[in-house]
């Protein structure tokens, strides 16, 4: 499977990336407007931050496919190896279409139903997004999308990847790979609270205690 996390934080990146197994780093507009810079400058400090390696996935603005076309060109011509994200909307599945003719790898993004995820792979992205949490807080079902939508793909577009997307909680993203999701790419927040859980910091700190008070030490020698 491939992990990626969700964000343009520099110092985060460099800070998990020496943790986590980590593919990669994922942003969207909102993501790297917090960082209050350009995205330019951004994504070759994120790519120093994974060490040098790893994809970055990164977002059009434009709302028309030839914009969009235009946008994703330019960014993997300044950023090689960028995978575009693409919103998957009639504009979107367009530029899909003629940025695979152009062999410009991309991700429909921004994708709320199954069936809306399928087309943005029919069109020729290599992931599709789907956003668990915003379903799941507009009263939907995340995980129950995800599930159709990863076994839409392996049935009829098996080159294609759920890459999920959208979390708020690490059981979200547990249930999505339980779902057989490939990758998922995960926001700061949650990656931290897989690492840091009360009882795993208390169990360890009983461990220091009781060897403490046997050895009057907390090393080996
Ligand atoms: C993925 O394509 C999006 O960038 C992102 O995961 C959306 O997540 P959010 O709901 O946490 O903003």
């Amino acid at each position: 499977m491939e992990l990626y996390l969700d964000t343009a934080d520099v110092s985060a990146v460099k800070r998990l990336s020496r943790i986590l197994p980590l593919q990669g780093v994922t942003t969207n507009p909102s993501i790297v407007a917090k960082e209050r810079k350009s995205l330019w400058e951004i994504l070759p400090a994120l790519r120093d931050a994974l060490g040098g390696t790893g994809k970055l996935f990164a977002q059009v603005l434009a709302a028309d496919a030839e914009q969009m076309v235009a946008e994703a060109v330019l960014m993997t011509q300044r950023v090689p190896g960028l995978v575009v994200k693409i919103p998957a909307t009639a504009e979107g599945l367009a530029a899909i279409k003629k940025l695979k003719l152009m062999n410009i790898p991309t991700l429909g993004t921004a994708v709320y139903g199954a069936g809306q995820g399928l087309l943005s792979a029919l069109a020729g992205a290599e992931y599709v997004a789907p956003y668990v949490n915003r379903l799941d807080a507009q009263g939907g079902d995340g995980i129950a999308m995800v599930t159709e939508l990863q076994t839409l793909l392996r049935l009829h577009v098996p080159g294609s990847k759920v890459l999920a997307a959208s979390f708020r909680t690490p059981r979200q993203a547990v249930d999505c790979l339980l779902a057989g999701c490939q990758s998922i790419t995960l926001p700061v927040d949650v990656a931290e609270q897989f690492l840091g859980t009360p009882a795993v910091i208390a169990a360890v700190a009983k461990f220091d205690e009781d060897w403490q008070q046997a050895f009057g030490t907390c090393s080996l020698n």
